[in-house]
């Protein structure tokens, strides 16, 4: 049987800074407020003229160049985003395999919000035990500055535009293996996070949703409280079904939304401070982009090694939600 090793990391973040005290000359926030709410100082926010899938190249550029696989190799590409290119279609998986060069693969798009990455990872692992396929490039790619209402205090200062990519291969190996992957989601708190326009489940016609505009809408306090609810019960459920203890997680590598949150689910498997990773002070939440961003911070500091443990979770928009324990797997 064919398992699912995780090989490489890779990330992308534009170089314009947005930091706290710019924002508060937009909106009637400050830096003090944001920091102590959230952890958050500054956020990345991608050029005019930079799309998704730019984003999405340069990151899988690093993971595919990591992993030792040649390019011709990949047969299938999937990226979670809640900012694509394109409304509907093409897919900005087709757009990032065609920057690339990849040829007639494979290539679709997730929504899973912020939850994002976890899925990409479940799917990856799903179709190579199968032995459907055998290099597969995932991507978490997002330009959230697009979709944002930066009139709305409560929710542009928690986002930011980034990418992060990695490739999953086949192996024999089972010490290399992706050892489990959770997801779930509860589309009865759909209303605490969505994009209202745009859709057809939008209650506005076409010519006033454009005026409208798509921008995401977040009930912030009461999604705080059902993300710390259900992740903390997620990851304990994940580790004590794999008989794992907290204290064999090298790398707790959280969805970066909040810093309360993360601390609050830290706190819960009594984890300590080195093994928590934290990158939301520098980025903010950056959706689907952000697990595979964090982890890559800490490849690039050169303390991802090959055999660590990895517990990554996520929360986001649908609602949704997952788990996954992930060995670092180089070749
Ligand atoms: N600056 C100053 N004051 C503000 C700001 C701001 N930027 N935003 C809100 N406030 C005010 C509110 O108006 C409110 O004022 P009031 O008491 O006079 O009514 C007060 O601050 C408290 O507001 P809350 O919303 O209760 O603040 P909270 O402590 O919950 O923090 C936050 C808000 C940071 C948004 C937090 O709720 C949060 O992080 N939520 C979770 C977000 C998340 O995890 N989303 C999931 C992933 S995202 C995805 O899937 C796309």
């Amino acid at each position: 049987m064919a398992y699912a090793a995780f090989r490489s990391i890779g990330s992308y973040v534009p170089s314009k800074i947005l930091t706290n005290d710019e924002l508060s000359k937009m909106v009637d926030t400050t830096d003090e407020w944001i920091t102590k709410r959230t952890g958050i100082k500054e956020r990345r926010i991608a050029a005019k003229d930079e799309h998704t899938s730019d984003l999405g190249v340069e990151a899988a550029k690093k993971a595919i160049q990591r992993s030792g696989v040649d390019a011709s190799e990949i047969d299938m590409i999937i990226c979670a985003t809640i900012s694509p290119d394109y409304f509907c279609m093409p897919s900005t998986a087709t757009v990032i395999a065609t920057k690339l060069g990849l040829g007639k693969i494979t290539a679709f798009d997730i929504s899973a919000a912020c939850t994002g990455f976890v899925y990409l990872i479940s799917i990856a692992k799903a179709f190579i035990e199968s032995g459907m396929k055998k290099n597969i490039l995932i991507v978490g790619a997002e330009k959230i500055s697009a979709i944002m209402d930066y009139t709305d205090r409560g929710t542009c200062i928690l986002f930011g535009d980034g990418a992060g990519a990695a490739m999953i291969c086949a192996t024999q190996i089972k010490q290399e293996a992706i050892i489990d992957v959770h997801t779930a989601s509860d589309g009865n708190y759909a209303d605490l996070l969505m994009t209202p326009n745009g859709g057809t489940g939008s209650v506005h016609d076409a010519l006033e949703q454009e005026a409208a505009g798509c921008f995401m809408q977040m009930k912030g306090n009461e999604t705080f409280k059902v993300a710390v609810r259900t992740l903390t019960k997620d990851v304990i459920d994940i580790l004590e079904k794999n008989s794992i203890d907290s204290s064999a997680i090298k790398h707790f590598i959280p969805h970066q939304a909040n810093y309360r949150i993360i601390k609050a689910v830290g706190d819960a498997l009594k984890l300590k401070e080195e093994q928590v990773v934290l990158t939301v002070e520098k980025y903010g939440n950056t959706s689907g982009a952000s697990i595979p961003m964090a982890m890559d911070d800490v490849y690039e500091q050169g303390k991802l090694k090959k055999g660590d443990l990895m517990l990554l979770d996520a929360f986001g928009g649908g609602l949704t939600w997952g788990s996954a324990l992930v060995p670092f797997s180089p070749k």
